[in-house]
């Protein structure tokens, strides 16, 4: 898709519904080996937080494709000594191809972005996990075969997944259902642009009542209490959230058929069970597998391999 050339994705509010429905066809081409890019482009991992799935399925993705990956996190660059992020963007944009970053502020990729030429690619903020939420419908799709007419309900904190979600469900018209402690909930603004994105096809609902919030859902989603950079508050929050921890009983609630997604890395026995990870409702490790698909897709359309 022409469109998606040059692009950045900061936000998956920034893809129109066609461009994510896109993107999953493509990443379920790739995934079938029907197609093969050939892509020999350099990309630049700018990462200040720890990562297993993204930093080795963007880098698996881009050698698969011809190219090249170089890691640059902020101890081994001029960034972990204080060089502005202005001049660290346009210096890296005469060098590279495309660039993924992980850190803290949303901000942070905007300003990148602004200074920059090249394709910017959100690789976890604070905010938002677009690329995980692409990976993530791609799952959904390859079991249900449609979006439409089902529900996924997201358990634990309105964090940077819960935020991603209510707005990639929004563009593909999957009702989403979000269950969180009250202090916890997703930013209002975030819920605002997903309901607007929804419009009148989709339901966007933000609920406190874990139980409430399974029955009859067809997938189940959840995600660490405790985000990167909030490691000091993860003891005090285990309380809060064990009720929205989805264990054989909460299970039991939704559809027969459903569905449990974990974007990964889990705490057993906190957020999930070991049973429930482990049983024949989950689809985690096929989730993680799809990282690599999609963001290889999104590699592709961004670097017009696609
Ligand atoms: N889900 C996810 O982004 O995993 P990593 O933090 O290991 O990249
Ligand atoms: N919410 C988690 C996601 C990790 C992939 C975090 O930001 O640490």
């Amino acid at each position: 898709m022409e469109a998606l050339k040059g692009r950045d994705l900061l936000s998956l509010a920034d893809l129109s519904a066609e461009e994510v429905l896109f993107l999953l066809d493509l990443a379920a081409q790739l995934k079938a080996g029907k197609i093969k890019p050939n892509c020999p482009k350099i990309l630049g991992l700018l990462f200040s937080k720890a990562s297993t799935r993204t930093r080795v399925s963007f880098s698996a993705a881009m050698y698969h494709m011809g190219g090249q990956v170089l890691d640059l996190n902020s101890s081994v660059t001029q960034v972990g000594r204080g060089e502005p992020v202005e001049d660290t963007a346009r210096v890296l944009d005469r060098y590279l191809d495309v660039v993924a970053i992980r850190t803290f502020e949303q901000t942070e990729v905007e300003t990148f972005a602004n200074y920059a030429n090249i394709p910017v690619i959100n690789a976890l903020t604070d905010l938002e996990h677009p690329c995980q939420i692409l990976a993530d419908l791609q799952t959904v799709f390859e079991e249900f075969k449609q979006f439409s007419g089902l529900t996924l309900t997201y358990l634990g904190d309105g964090n940077n997944i819960a935020h991603s979600l209510l707005l990639g469900c929004a563009l593909v018209g999957l009702n989403i259902r979000v269950a969180t402690p009250v202090p916890y909930q997703p930013l209002p603004e975030i819920v605002a642009k997903a309901k607007k994105i929804a419009g009148d096809r989709t339901q966007v609902d933000i609920m406190t009542d874990p139980k409430e919030a399974v029955r009859g859902t067809h997938i189940l989603y959840t995600d660490v209490w405790a985000s990167m950079g909030q490691e000091s508050s993860a003891d005090d929050r285990v309380p809060i959230f064990m009720p929205y921890q989805i264990n054989t009983e909460l299970l039991s609630l939704a559809d027969p058929a459903a569905i449990v997604l974990h974007c990964l890395p889990a705490y057993r026995e906190k957020e999930i069970t070991h049973k429930v990870m482990e049983g024949s409702a989950s689809r985690i490790w096929d989730q993680a597998e799809n990282r690599l698909h999609s963001q290889k897709a999104l590699l592709a359309a961004v670097l017009g391999a696609g």
